[in-house]
């Protein structure tokens, strides 16, 4: 018998594939409200997480769960229409596993999407941020058990997890289409409450530019098995403490319905353009 978090990952390979023998190029992680933008795929086949044995479900409102396989400009992509977050209560293993699957069917570039709240002052709610390093200390890390070889070295680095090239799509993108693009540095805490003033503070000291409740786990996940990544945060508030309003769910999702059009072009002509780089 060997690694249970494997032999799950790999009956969801095995239970995806008898549904579908799509080979995607590019997966695409798709954030809080951000799920609209499947949209733009012409989609080729989608299939509910819940049709796939033994994959988490997320219980989130505004995180619908599907795969949808399809084209965006000639690059086969696969998208997650929701995720599942470590706060719902599965384990660490169960949220990185279908960013691990997604690269089991073939995808070599994970680009991850977010709604996050501001730290750095230059951010303000519709900012999109791309994430250029993160801070992960404050979730679990998804790689802590005996090793799995066959994903994954002991000890990988982690000193460029967000490719370089991917980077520069991006940021040639934004600047082509007149988006504007931060860059900065994103810190995943666990969630689902928010974070308190003093943590916001702290963080700010640390150097971190937004925070959310995803993302890292997968970076490191998909660090691990050799994907290349990339993410964009959508800044969806200003963090704890940085403005008088409090912060509430309802208030993410509509900034991230306002940013939805920039959104749009950004994330689809950079991947037009990541089935080339
Ligand atoms: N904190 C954590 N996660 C978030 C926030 C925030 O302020 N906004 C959207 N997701």
């Amino acid at each position: 018998m060997g690694d249970p978090r494997y032999e799950k990952l790999l009956k969801c390979y095995e239970c995806i594939r008898k549904i579908t023998d799509f080979e995607p190029e590019v997966a695409l992680v798709l954030g809080s409200g951000l799920g609209n933008f499947a949209d733009n795929i012409d989609v080729k086949q989608a299939v509910p997480y819940s049709d796939i044995e033994g994959f988490p479900v997320s219980t989130v409102p505004g995180h619908a769960g599907q795969f949808i396989f399809g084209e965006l400009g000639g690059v086969r992509v696969v998208c997650m229409k929701g995720r599942v977050h470590y706060y719902e209560g599965y384990d660490i293993s169960d949220v990185v596993l279908p960013a691990r699957l997604m690269h089991l069917m073939g995808a070599k570039i994970l680009f991850l999407t977010n709604a996050s709240g501001g730290i750095n002052m230059d951010l303000h709610a519709g900012s999109f941020m791309m994430i250029t390093d993160h801070v992960s200390s404050f979730a679990p890390n998804p790689l802590i058990g005996p090793n799995v070889e066959e994903l994954g070295t002991r000890f990988p680095d982690m000193s460029e997890v967000y490719d370089r090239e991917l980077c520069d799509v991006i940021r040639t993108v934004a600047r082509e289409n007149d988006i504007e693009l931060h860059e900065g540095t994103y810190a995943q805490l666990t969630g689902p409450s928010f974070e308190s003033p003093a943590e916001i503070r702290m963080l700010g000291k640390l150097g971190v530019d937004a925070v959310g409740m995803s993302t890292v786990v997968e970076a490191i996940a998909a660090n691990h098995a050799g994907m290349r990544v990339c993410g964009i945060s959508c800044v969806a508030n200003l963090a704890a403490g940085l403005s008088p309003n409090k912060l509430t769910h309802e208030e993410v999702q509509q900034a991230a319905n306002e940013a939805a059009p920039r959104f749009t072009v950004l994330i689809r002509e950079a991947i037009k353009r990541m089935g080339r780089a």
